[in-house]
């Protein structure tokens, strides 16, 4: 009893230092849609000093189509969307069964079993590593029927909460986690809304620096700052899109010709059988008039998007030029999936900070699939079943020991 009582003073002066694990801390901060142009605006002091005083680059170059799932999905498997199969938020399957409904985005990150995010990694390679995630897309699902210490199937929306919840899980006497992702939805939905250069993007914007101060202010109470590794990234920018740069491919075809899946500002087609030479030529011949959006038969797509060698990619592939969209982006004012290469706005941003990192050091931009090998090598993670597309090459400068 006496040793009991003695222990929990202890540690409650120690902040509960003794109940953290004994494998290096990472911490992975998502803030969906912050283009790292964002920072220019001065209205994020708190993530700008953290940027100057740790590690970055200036921006991540990122996964075609710069969106949500295969940008995260990249980040987490450091392999290609032609490799781990996300290759939309919206994609067919191999039938042909347009995957995007709640229901169907077990089946969207499933394409492939030997495919395992960092969070499922972490947990394989044993000795007491845990893993916890809070609202990272794609992070609800297990991989390899291995569920995970920490997830938050409870899905908590409030910023704050769910920063005390991943220290909380930091924390846990039980199961310590030494691997976390944290995500924040909140910037990409206004950005959609009201557009980039709205004063609702600026506002928000203001709360994630809030935020931020938030979770280091946390972790300083906790006696974590000196122990976390965090990584503050992104998956795309964002773009305005006027309405009258909308494109509605369906007025060009007959309805039962095709079968269509994506959303703006990539669709892939279907064509059904008899209807090749009519559903080809008459988009072409739009995109060609038009000149605001290019179709691709599957073999013509870009290598370099890594989206082509994949069962799910159909016969067509239509993507829209940078500030334009398909229909469905009547609902926006801003938007994202452009080529990356096609207007730096769609980058992300990537800043690192912590005891692993060096402080005051900018590199060259990479590519988002070297977060894995990066994180791999931290926390001496075994190897994947499929070797990563990602290198440490580049990324490694940023580690105090390479
Ligand atoms: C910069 O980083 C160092 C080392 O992590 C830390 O001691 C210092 O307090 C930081 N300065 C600011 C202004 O954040
Ligand atoms: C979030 O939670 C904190 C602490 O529970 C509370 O003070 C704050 O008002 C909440 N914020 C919102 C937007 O609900
Ligand atoms: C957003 O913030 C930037 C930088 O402070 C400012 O120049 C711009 O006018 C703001 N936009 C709106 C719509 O308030
Ligand atoms: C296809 O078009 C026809 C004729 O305009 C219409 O009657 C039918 O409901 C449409 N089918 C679908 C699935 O939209
Ligand atoms: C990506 O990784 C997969 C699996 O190792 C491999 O088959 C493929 O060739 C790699 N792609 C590139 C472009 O290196």
């Amino acid at each position: 009893m006496i040793a009991t009582a003695f222990f929990v003073s202890v540690s409650l002066l120690l902040g509960a230092a003794g109940a953290i694990s004994k494998h290096p801390l990472v911490l992975l901060v998502a803030i969906d849609g912050f283009g790292f142009d964002y920072l220019d605006r001065g209205l994020t002091p708190v993530i700008q000093r953290l940027k100057e005083n740790g590690s970055s680059a200036r921006y991540m170059y990122n996964a075609f189509p710069t969106v949500t799932a295969p940008n995260f999905f990249t980040i987490s498997t450091g392999l290609h969307p032609e490799v781990h199969g996300v290759i939309g938020n919206r994609a067919f399957n191999e039938n042909h069964v347009c995957l995007w409904q709640n229901e169907d985005m077990d089946q969207l990150f499933h394409y492939d079993d030997r495919v395992i995010p960092l969070w499922t990694l972490n947990e394989l390679s044993g000795e007491d590593r845990y893993s916890a995630t809070l609202g990272w897309p794609s992070s609800e699902y297990d991989y390899r029927n291995h569920p995970i210490a920490h997830n938050d199937l409870n899905r908590i929306e409030n910023s704050s909460e769910k920063i005390d919840q991943t220290i909380r899980w930091f924390l846990d006497d039980d199961k310590p986690t030494n691997l976390a992702f944290l995500y924040f939805g909140q910037l990409d939905a206004m950005g959609h809304k009201y557009g980039p250069n709205s004063a609702e993007v600026n506002s928000t914007l203001q709360e994630v620096d809030v935020t931020i101060n938030y979770l280091l202010t946390e972790l300083v109470k906790y006696n974590l700052r000196d122990k976390m590794n965090i990584i503050i990234l992104s998956d795309h920018g964002m773009l305005e899109v006027p309405k009258e740069n909308l494109i509605d491919f369906r007025d060009w075809l007959k309805n039962d010709s095709y079968k269509a899946c994506g959303e703006s500002p990539y669709w892939q087609i279907k064509i059904e059988p008899g209807h090749e030479q009519e559903v080809y030529n008459k988009l072409k011949d739009e995109a060609n008039k038009l000149g605001t959006f290019a179709v691709y038969r599957k073999e013509e797509i870009p290598e370099r998007w890594h989206v082509k060698h994949t069962k799910r990619q159909a016969d067509l592939l239509l993507v829209a030029k940078p500030n334009y969209g398909f229909y469905d982006a009547v609902q926006f004012e801003g938007d994202h999936g452009y080529d990356p290469d096609a207007d730096i706005r769609v980058r992300p941003l990537f800043i690192a900070s912590g005891p692993a990192f060096k402080e005051k050091c900018v590199i060259e931009p990479f590519n988002n699939l070297d977060i894995f090998p990066l994180v791999s090598k931290m926390l001496h993670l075994k190897e994947p079943l499929i070797k990563p597309n990602g290198t440490i090459t580049f990324i490694k400068d940023i580690l105090k020991n390479p």
